[in-house]
């Protein structure tokens, strides 16, 4: 089968939070590399975004910064939509499934399956909240896990144990949003069955598209072997689109039923308003020649992979996607990436930090993208990438054969005489070079075809290191042309075989060499691109060393969140064994009044007290340096300590007793004491 065009969509990303490096790696920029590369291939391609705004999690987020919904994806479309084009991710359209047309489109294709009776409804017993009058969600329900009876399991997992779980399995199930107790009633839902789809999918999947990457034709396997089950396309929530039927007030369709038709509507959304330019929708969606992409990440391959296609199938007259090339999970610094933990690099954030970056992290995330497995992202990492590979290797590259040519040929590309043996070896390396890009890029393999376009600029590096023209300019001027024109011939060739990856810092090259904006992915592999005597623009560095101090600021960061996250999940530790009376009656725990307190020399632990205990004073070491930082200021507390603790020697010193204190969830010790004051040596029990 020949395409004659090619329509790429990317996972919609929930509008309730902004968008992080693991959406980058995973689903945007491959897509968005994929897409440079096919209009410089001049292949008709329409790249489709948009964010899906309905669904829980954005009214769980607006739940929590105790804003409306619609504010909530208000705010988040448009920050998402901003960071994406800051990062040069380079949509067609970008919308939102709160449009009106994606309202409409949804609305009909779920009514045309319905009208055709291609659901079965099914009415089943739901939790309900009689005192807010509704159904709640799995995630909106907790109560005592059946497994570990830790209290406050959600309705879908017990975070304790990790245990999945049903609603009906939880102990004394509860409203997670203001504790209500919950009762049960009966509620009607459509479902699409899938099982009907069973054989069919098999036979796509599984025979028709072994090219899939691994992953992602395991897991359709797997899914396949168990068994397909109906499911439901319809929730019981007060937001997303209504389920268009009679009877069916206070029912929306389900976000992950209405989500992917968001593809449809924004392509339509943007074929509608220019015509002209994109031709009609139906030619993207329902021509067989167009060949459907979809970019995503591991968790929505079951999404995009049966049960999407199941539902165009039913549809019937759309085509069905010919690939789906999902990554696995980027993870920061050996942490899974969570919204709700706040670990993650939030590219709004990163942008701030990094002003004018976006092709380094554009860089780092294809070097390192979760392709076959999970991935590492470490700022160190980072670090090293932009300093020895961008810097020190392109950059480097380019700025030599920019300053060179300024200094001995005021400029202009030189003329190119007789080649030597080396030229031409040096040549032949980089000859085959867009036939390599072609075929690593048609099949998704990203990361090495950004390795095969570095490795031009190591050529290229190579090349002027091993030639030296800066000596031979001394004594042979004709010698230097021919290598800084081989050299500027190279550069021209990186600003092509760059720009679907780091399509700012080819722009910027481009313009220094007085090349056309638009590159001609046809020249790639040819020293003819530059003429000799056209004029170059001054050389300007393309990246910039980042320092160990920006380095820093960034796991400083990290340390705190991880800091943060430790106090928010903080319990306490479990009572020990019981006791009886008479070994508890022998602590004989006394109050004291501080009379002096100083830090103990040559430890940063220790701090010394002079006690008041009314009987005569004595001297307690105690090791809460850290969270007392003016020992002074403690003087005239009283405090409670252990009288007939062991006496111990510490740091030469004779500790007479312990003196008690809290530990809080940060680590911080607090020291303990009485409500009012007391007379010092004053029992305690
Ligand atoms: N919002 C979903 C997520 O972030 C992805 C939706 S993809 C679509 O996991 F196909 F449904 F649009
Ligand atoms: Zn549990």
């Amino acid at each position: 089968m020949t395409f004659k065009r090619t329509l790429v969509t990317t996972a919609l990303p929930y509008a309730n939070g902004p968008v992080h490096i693991g959406h980058l790696a995973g689903v945007y920029i491959p897509a968005d590399i994929y897409v440079r590369y096919l209009r410089l291939k001049k292949r008709p391609v329409l790249f489709v975004g948009g964010s899906d705004e309905h669904g829980v999690p954005v009214t769980i987020r607006a739940r929590k910064e105790g804003i409306t919904v619609q504010q909530v994806v208000d705010r988040y479309h448009y920050l998402i939509k901003d960071s994406f084009e800051r990062f040069g991710i380079s949509f067609d359209v970008y919308s939102r499934t709160t449009s009106k047309t994606h309202y409409r489109l949804a609305s009909e294709f779920f009514r045309k399956l319905y009208d055709e009776g291609k659901f079965i409804q099914q009415t089943t017993e739901q939790f309900y909240d009689e005192q807010s009058h509704e159904f709640l969600t799995d995630r909106n329900i907790r109560g005592e896990c059946p497994h570990c009876h830790s209290e406050g399991a959600y309705g879908d997992q017990c975070e304790k144990c990790g245990r999945t779980l049903s609603p009906d399995e939880l102990i004394n199930p509860y409203n997670a949003v203001n504790g209500n107790p919950l009762t049960k009633r009966p509620t009607t839902h459509w479902y699409l069955p899938l099982d009907q789809y069973q054989s069919w999918l098999e036979d796509w999947i599984l025979n028709q598209h072994k090219e899939w990457r691994p992953n992602v034709y395991g897991q359709c396997k797997s899914w396949l072997d168990g068994g397909l089950r109906p499911r439901a396309v319809t929730r019981d929530l007060n937001w997303g689109i209504p389920v268009p039927v009679e009877g069916a007030e206070g029912k929306v369709l389900y976000v992950w039923f209405d989500a992917p038709i968001g593809y449809i509507s924004n392509t339509k959304e943007l074929c509608d308003a220019q015509p002209e330019k994109f031709g009609k929708w139906e030619t993207w969606w329902k021509d067989s020649s167009t060949r459907l992409i979809h970019f995503i990440g591991k968790d929505n391959i079951v999404f995009h992979c049966i049960v999407f296609p199941s539902m165009l199938k039913a549809e019937g007259s759309y085509i069905l996607p010919d690939n789906v090339p999902s990554n696995e999970f980027l993870n920061l610094e050996g942490d899974k990436i969570s919204t709700s933990r706040n670990w993650a690099v939030w590219l709004n954030e990163y942008l701030d930090d990094f002003p004018g970056k976006q092709d380094v992290l554009r860089y780092v995330l294809t070097a390192n993208a979760p392709e076959t497995k999970d991935n590492d992202f470490t700022w160190a990492d980072f670090q090293a990438r932009n300093n020895n590979e961008l810097v020190a290797i392109y950059g480097n590259f380019i700025n030599r054969a920019m300053v060179l040519t300024h200094k001995y040929f005021g400029g202009k590309v030189p003329l190119r005489g007789e080649l030597t043996d080396y030229d031409r070896t040096t040549i032949e390396e980089f000859i085959n070079l867009k036939q390599t890009l072609e075929e690593l890029l048609e099949n998704f393999r990203f990361r090495d075809a950004q390795k095969a376009a570095m490795n031009l600029a190591r050529i290229g590096n190579k090349y002027l290191a091993d030639t030296e023209p800066w000596k031979l300019a001394k004594t042979d001027m004709s010698r230097t042309a021919t290598i800084l024109n081989v050299a500027l011939q190279i550069a021209a060739n990186l600003s092509i075989a760059f720009e679907p990856f780091l399509p700012f810092s080819s722009a910027k090259l481009r313009g220094m060499l007085n090349l056309a904006e638009d590159a001609d992915w046809g020249q790639l592999g040819s020293i003819d691109i530059l003429q000799a005597n056209s004029e170059l623009q001054q050389p300007e560095l393309l990246f910039l060393k980042i320092d160990d101090d920006a380095i820093q600021i960034q796991l400083d960061r990290l340390q705190r969140i991880k800091k943060e996250n430790e106090i928010q999940s903080w319990q306490p530790a479990k009572v020990k064994e019981p006791t009886n009376i008479d070994e508890f009656a022998k602590a004989d725990i006394r109050v004291g009044t501080v009379l002096e307190c100083e830090k103990v020399k040559k430890s940063d632990k220790l701090l010394c007290f002079k006690i008041d205990d009314g009987m005569g004073g004595r001297t307690i070491l105690s090791g809460i340096a850290q969270s007392y930082p003016e020992p002074e200021k403690l003087v005239g507390q009283q405090v409670l300590f252990i009288a007939n603790f062991p006496v111990r020697k510490m740091m030469g010193m004779e500790s007479q007793g312990m003196i008690l204190s809290a530990v809080d969830a940060d680590g911080k010790l607090v020291l303990a004491s009485v409500s009012r004051q007391v007379k010092n040596g004053a029992q305690v029990g």
